[in-house]
């Protein structure tokens, strides 16, 4: 990396394209944070679980949300394998990983003053050390100018049975067709919404995984990052 430049990746895209296996080890292969920004709003969405909350969000029940994400602060610590996530100082990474926390994720993720309170969260943590971040908007929204944007994505069949066999491994008992039914309806709602939707950011490098291993994603993406900076400098 040249000089003390802090190298900032934005990788974005569905659910289930392995953004967060691939991005991890594409932290750990370049020394930097990975920043995992669905965790956020995955916090979010417990708090609105945790409140009684369903994924039908009138105004009122959007105004809850936002009230209960101001009384309760959420903390992040980034590292290169992993993110911390706090609410109240509680840690509550493992509790977000729920496929219900998962679709309400998506559903508050919708809400404006949601995503205007944790862009600017991920935007100080990214500046302060660079890092590989992950999510749905990063080059389209919180870092347009990032070093290197990349959308991985993968058919909804490859994407549904890899985040199947991911969740029979993790002992939440869900069969292929609820996790089909999730994706299909999460692909959907992350695309259509009005504010920052699911979109390939300009620039980006589009990588399609279906047919490609973890370690070739990998591999193509440390190419991409030694293009950036062809002389090591
Ligand atoms: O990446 P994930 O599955 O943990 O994300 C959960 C939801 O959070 C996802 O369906 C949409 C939302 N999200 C978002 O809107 N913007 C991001 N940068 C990251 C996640």
């Amino acid at each position: 990396m040249p000089g003390d430049h802090k190298i900032l990746v934005a990788i974005d895209g569905p659910a289930g394209a392995g953004k967060s296996t691939i991005a991890t080890r594409l932290a750990q292969r370049l020394g930097v944070p990975y920043l995992d920004t669905g965790a956020m709003y995955r916090a979010v969405a417990l708090l609105a679980l945790r409140d009684g909350l369903s994924t039908a969000l009138d105004e009122a029940a959007s105004a809850r949300v936002v009230e209960l994400m101001e009384n309760h602060p959420i903390e992040v610590s980034s590292g290169v394998t992993g993110n911390r996530i706090e609410i109240d100082g509680d840690d509550v990474s493992f509790e977000i990983r729920t496929p219900e926390c998962a679709l309400m994720a998506s559903t508050v993720s919708a809400i404006p003053e949601v995503r205007q309170a944790l862009v600017p969260m991920q935007r100080r943590l990214g500046l302060e050390n660079g890092g590989v971040m992950e999510g749905r908007d990063i080059g389209t929204v919180v870092f347009p100018d990032a070093d290197l944007k990349i959308f991985l994505t993968a058919s909804a069949e490859e994407r549904a049975q890899r985040r199947h066999r991911d969740l029979v491994g993790s002992d939440v008992a869900t069969s292929l067709d609820d996790v089909r039914e999730q994706q299909n309806r999460r692909d959907r709602q992350d695309t259509s919404r009005s504010e920052s939707p699911l979109q390939v950011a300009p620039g980006s490098v589009v990588v399609d995984t279906t047919d490609l291993s973890l370690d070739e994603v990998v591999e193509r993406l440390m190419a991409e990052v030694a293009n950036l900076f062809p002389q090591g400098a």
